[in-house]
């Protein structure tokens, strides 16, 4: 939610800021806004609605914005007030020499405001945000030291920030902090760069530094220096990112969504790799580090997430109960947080996550930590909040997903569960897994199979793009794929989407059937096919139109379905990984050609940082 960057050095900051939001307008997209030092005086330039409507006005005044060698630059999603120009940031204070961005929710913002208007200071907008601006030229009129008016600020300041502070008084010279929200420090020769997520600034550095809570980094241009909240010097640890620009890149795809649900061949290898060696050998995961012995005691497992890694873990539960016998709870992050949930040592708590930095995800596991439980964290990036917390970290390794529907990063969230459940299975002795392991390792190149039939797939999503409802039914290890079918289609073309086990359609959705209502039944061959086989029968039988997706050669199938998505034999237990990429294919080509902004979906983020 929101994306900060920050730059100073020699080069002209606006291009460095305006690449640098570019790369992180997934995190929101609803206004944004830079503020520069033209001539010694701190100006702000800002737009609401997507970027490119600052990039124009950048554009046109940009002989001006380009003498600032100095920046700090942010991109939106509106949580207090709504997304227009005067709520853009930065924000600043009634002399206008401090500008500020931030990322987060200032929680006493109101008793700030307060405060802050009856010591004579005017609010221009309805942000949370502009206390800070206020508060630190407060306190900046109090100490004459930019980094002490933000240490000062901070103390009074409660709720989650990432932000970064410029002042006119101050040139060449950025402070930034953070507290439960993301902040990385990039650092250059001659210049340094701070921003909210790797990619601003992976294309100038590969030299950072993450911040951790309450620490606070003042920047120049030939200098860092790290301090915490109570004036202590902190040791700096820099580090080697180990991403690449080229992954930025959309490599010649109309879509990072599209390129993304390409890479999944090489995702699935990428996370087997060193991992799942051969059939015969068991499962190497030196990543769970929980103890061989309370793995075998464990009692229960619970699996907090939200969105696509929520449907991940729900796959994850019906793997690990099938492998190990193991009871398995699965619960929405959001859904955790707010009831006594029953957890203790025995307990492995297991927190998916995309990103590392949902909040509702870091409270959950933080809340079961506190209670004793061990907590394993599968995400894609490891250098995220919640890998910091974790007792055992799983990486993905998906590579950076740019595009703000998940898609590789669902795969590689659902191999990681087919890893651990098989290490798992293995510590307790629980049987021969041979045959999945063999599946495992051939599934790239069934995903490639089914990438090369696209073109059909394309052609159904004419076919029903002008639908304005679409079901999605299956039952057991496949629900979790119907509800994420759906996801992927409502959240790209804004299609009312809904996934029911195909079970539950008699009970009360199938009053919706008639003849201009979808249905696509996912059908993998196993102990249910019949089942859905004969709910499918039934929404038939009330003139809906039917789309099977399949793994069946069967021939009764032409005649019940309007149409078939087919794909390569697989068994049961590992069909959701499969099946899944037909129907990231279908929300992709009915988005597409319905014109609608498919790697920026409206209202959404990311990077959910807020509760
Ligand atoms: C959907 C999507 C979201 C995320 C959700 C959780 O395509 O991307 O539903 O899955 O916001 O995000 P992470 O996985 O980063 O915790």
């Amino acid at each position: 939610m929101c994306g900060i960057v920050g730059y100073v050095g020699n080069k002209k900051a606006v291009d460095i800021l305006i690449d640098g939001l570019t790369s992180l307008e997934y995190r929101g997209y609803d206004s944004s806004g830079i503020a520069v030092n033209i001539d010694g005086k701190v100006e702000l330039f800002k737009a609401a609605g997507k970027l490119q409507n600052l990039k124009n006005i950048v554009e046109k005044n940009y002989n001006e914005i380009s003498k600032s060698t100095i920046g700090i630059g942010h991109i939106r999603w509106a949580t207090h007030g709504a997304p227009t120009v005067e709520n853009a940031h930065p924000h600043s204070c009634n002399c206008g020499k401090v500008a500020v961005v931030h990322n987060g929710i200032i929680e006493n913002f109101k008793d700030l405001k307060e405060r802050l208007e009856k010591n004579g200071c005017t609010f221009r907008s309805q942000t949370d945000t502009e206390t800070i601006a206020h508060l630190v030229a407060t306190k900046f009129g109090e100490t004459h030291n930019l980094t002490e008016a933000v240490r000062l600020a901070t103390r009074e300041i409660e709720g989650a920030y990432a932000l970064c502070v410029i002042h006119q008084d101050v040139p060449n010279t950025i402070v930034a902090t953070r507290r439960n929200a993301p902040l990385v420090v990039g650092l250059g020769e001659g210049e340094n760069f701070v921003a909210s997520d790797v990619p601003a600034l992976i294309q100038y550095t590969k030299k950072a530094m993450y911040l951790e809570d309450n620490q606070i980094v003042t920047l120049t241009p030939d200098s860092i220096k790290l301090i915490d909240i109570d004036n202590n010097k902190v040791e700096q640890k820099v580090e080697t990112l180990p991403w690449e620009p080229v992954a930025l890149s959309k490599m010649g795809y109309k879509h990072f969504m599209l390129k993304e649900i390409h890479e999944q061949p090489d995702v699935v290898r990428n996370v087997l790799s060193g991992k799942l060696r051969a059939i015969d050998e068991n499962v190497v995961l030196k990543e769970v580090t929980l103890d061989k012995e309370k793995l075998k005691n464990l009692s229960r497992i619970q699996i907090v997430a939200c969105g696509t890694s929520l449907h991940a873990a729900m796959v994850g539960k019906y793997i690990i109960e099938e492998l190990c016998e193991i009871p398995v709870d699965v619960e929405p992050s959001s859904e955790y947080i707010y009831r006594k949930t029953i957890t203790d040592k025995n307990t492995l708590v297991i927190g998916v996550s995309q990103s590392g930095e949902t909040a509702d995800t870091i409270t959950a596991i933080r809340q079961a930590k506190s209670k004793g439980s061990h907590i394993l964290i599968i995400t894609n990036r490891p250098d995220s909040t919640m890998a910091r917390e974790a007792d055992s970290l799983v990486p993905v390794n998906a590579g950076i997903e740019v595009s703000v529907a998940a898609t590789k990063s669902y795969t590689a969230q659902l191999i990681s569960f087919y890893l651990i459940a098989i290490y798992m299975a293995e510590v307790k002795g629980m049987g021969d897994l041979s045959d999945l392991k063999h599946e495992l390792i051939i599934l790239p190149q069934k995903i490639e199979k089914v990438l090369a039939h696209k073109e059909d797939i394309q052609r159904y999503a004419k076919a029903f793009a002008n639908s304005k409802d679409f079901i999605f039914i299956a039952r057991g290890i496949n629900y979790p794929t119907a509800l994420e079918g759906a996801l992927k289609l409502k959240e790209i073309s804004y299609i009312n989407a809904t996934g029911y086990t195909a079970g539950e359609l008699k009970h009360g959705p199938i009053a919706m059937l008639d003849e201009s209502m979808p249905v696509l039944s996912i059908l993998m061959s196993g102990k249910v096919y019949d089942k859905i086989l004969s709910n499918s029968e039934e929404a038939k039988a009330r003139n809906a139109r039917m789309i099977a997706l399949t793994d069946s050669m069967d021939d009764k199938l032409n005649e019940l379905f309007d149409c078939i998505i087919r794909i390569p034999k697989i068994s049961e237990i590992l069909s959701p990984a499969l099946a899944v990429v037909p129907l990231q294919l279908l929300a992709y080509y009915i988005a597409e050609f319905l014109g609608k902004d498919v790697d920026q979906p409206r209202n959404l983020a990311k990077s959910v940082t807020v509760e």
